[in-house]
């Protein structure tokens, strides 16, 4: 087993003392309290209150439903559970574009009702007023570039990012920009991995990779997909851990049988 015992609580501090000394960083998506509770003791280092909650947790086809009150929800869900993990939240879609008031605003909201210790949000430039405002209250930010989900729309499709060289220079600034204003680590979704090991880099602050090859300071998975309950979403660069969605069939096929046998409950299950 490979956690490190001595970091009693992580912060974004060790997050950039992990870079500094070449530990890779941990991070994994959590929504409610019981898998919280497991990813932390098992050792993670961030857990990331996705708003992929939209499609893991509610069923929607993309992240744009989720709302503030919900991501609040789950992240206050997760906050309860935890002892060790920085807890990082996604800023939902429309809560901090065009309006840095109203992005510092849904900041405060989250970290003030659950509790969380940092919070997400996607883009470079065009957010960058956003990001400075929230920096400037004391929130810590990470940053998210590359395939930006609450995009999909403008994206078109989820194909890999940053593959011509204009999209490259614009994420390598982006990056940069990103660094200089203060966040404390950025995800890079979907990439090159020759990009995102040039990015990790150039930069000083963490840089936390999805898709985006093994040159980056760390990774981050959605937890629903590396333990195999989602299984539409199989992408090239996710690692499947285990067949929780088999093992969940056949636990419920055998629970199905032993009430319909009166198998279950036996004497000792009853009072
Ligand atoms: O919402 C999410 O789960 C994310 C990860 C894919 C990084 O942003």
């Amino acid at each position: 087993m490979s956690v490190n015992k001595d970091i009693k609580r992580v912060t974004v501090h060790t997050l950039k003392s992990m870079k500094e000394k070449g530990e890779p960083i941990s991070m994994l998506t959590a929504y409610d309290f019981s898998m919280a509770r497991i990813l932390d003791e098992a050792g993670i280092e961030v857990l990331l209150v996705g708003d992929s909650a939209s499609n893991v947790m509610a069923g929607h086809e993309t992240t744009l439903p989720i709302t503030l009150d919900q991501m609040i929800y789950h992240a206050s869900s997760v906050i309860r559970a935890i002892q060790r993990a920085l807890v990082v939240v996604d800023l939902p879609f429309g809560t901090y574009q065009g309006n840095s008031r109203k992005a510092l605003a849904s900041a405060i909201r989250i970290m003030k009702e659950s509790g969380a210790h940092a919070v997400k949000l996607e883009g470079g430039y065009a957010v960058q007023n956003s990001i400075r405002r929230i920096l400037k209250a004391g929130v810590p930010v990470m940053g998210h570039l590359g395939l930006m989900p609450q995009s999909i729309y403008k994206f078109g499709t989820y194909v890999v990012r940053a593959k011509e060289e204009q999209e490259a220079e614009q994420l390598r600034s982006d990056a940069k920009l990103l660094e200089e204003i203060g966040c404390f680590a950025i995800v890079l979704e979907k990439i090159p991995g020759e990009l995102a090991k040039e990015v990790a880099k150039s930069v000083s602050i963490p840089i936390i990779g999805i898709g985006a090859g093994p040159d980056v300071d760390g990774q981050v998975l959605v937890t629903h997909d590396m333990l195999g309950i989602t299984k539409e979403f199989r992408p090239r660069f996710l690692r499947i851990y285990t067949d929780l969605y088999e093992q969940i069939t056949n636990a419920t096929h055998q629970y199905i049988k032993d009430v319909k046998s009166r198998d279950f409950p036996n004497e000792k299950e009853a009072y």
